[in-house]
């Protein structure tokens, strides 16, 4: 597995069982009132850094380099700042952070647009 895989899927893993604390403490205590936080813990730290991994293990000549580094150290940001800040945003209490880390978030995804269309032109389309 190439580094860049590992951090993703070692991330993810540390998300998701986050995530799921998060959930089953919310059916415990019956306060579903900071759902959307957990559901994008888990749909951003989990769901899509797993996606990321399985990428970058298929194509590990797409994880050569700068950009794709960048790319998924902004996926952790993102995921590390946006569920606080839908926190803070669900409870009134400002909404600047979950402002950056939707921002971080988009940043990392067309980063990804793009590693993805530079390893396009690198695959031949029978690979
Ligand atoms: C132990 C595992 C989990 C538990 C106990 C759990 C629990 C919950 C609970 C109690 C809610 C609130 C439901 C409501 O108010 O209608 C919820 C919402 C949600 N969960 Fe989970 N969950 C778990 C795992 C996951 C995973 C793995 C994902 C995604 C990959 C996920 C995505 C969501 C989403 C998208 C919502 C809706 C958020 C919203 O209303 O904006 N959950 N979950
Ligand atoms: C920049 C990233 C994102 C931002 C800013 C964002 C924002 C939002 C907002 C504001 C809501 C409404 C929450 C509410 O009703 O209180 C929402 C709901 C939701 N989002 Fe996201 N989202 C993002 C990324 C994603 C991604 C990547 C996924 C899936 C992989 C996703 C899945 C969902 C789901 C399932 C719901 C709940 C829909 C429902 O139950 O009505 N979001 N999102």
């Amino acid at each position: 597995m190439n580094t860049l895989s590992k951090a993703c899927w070692i991330g993810a893993a540390i998300y998701a069982s986050l995530g799921m604390i998060f959930g089953i403490v919310m059916s415990a205590t019956g306060d579903h009132s900071l759902a959307p936080a957990h559901g994008h813990l888990n749909l951003l730290g989990w769901a899509s850094l797993a996606l990321y991994g399985a990428f970058y293990s298929i194509f590990p000549g797409a994880a050569d380099g700068w950009l794709a580094r960048a790319q998924v150290l902004l996926a952790h940001l993102g995921v590390i700042v946006l569920t606080p800040g839908i926190v803070f945003a669900l409870r009134g209490e400002g909404e600047g952070l979950a402002k950056a880390g939707s921002v971080i978030i988009l940043l990392s995804m067309l980063l990804f647009l793009l590693v993805a269309l530079m390893q396009s032109r690198r695959t031949p389309e029978a690979a």
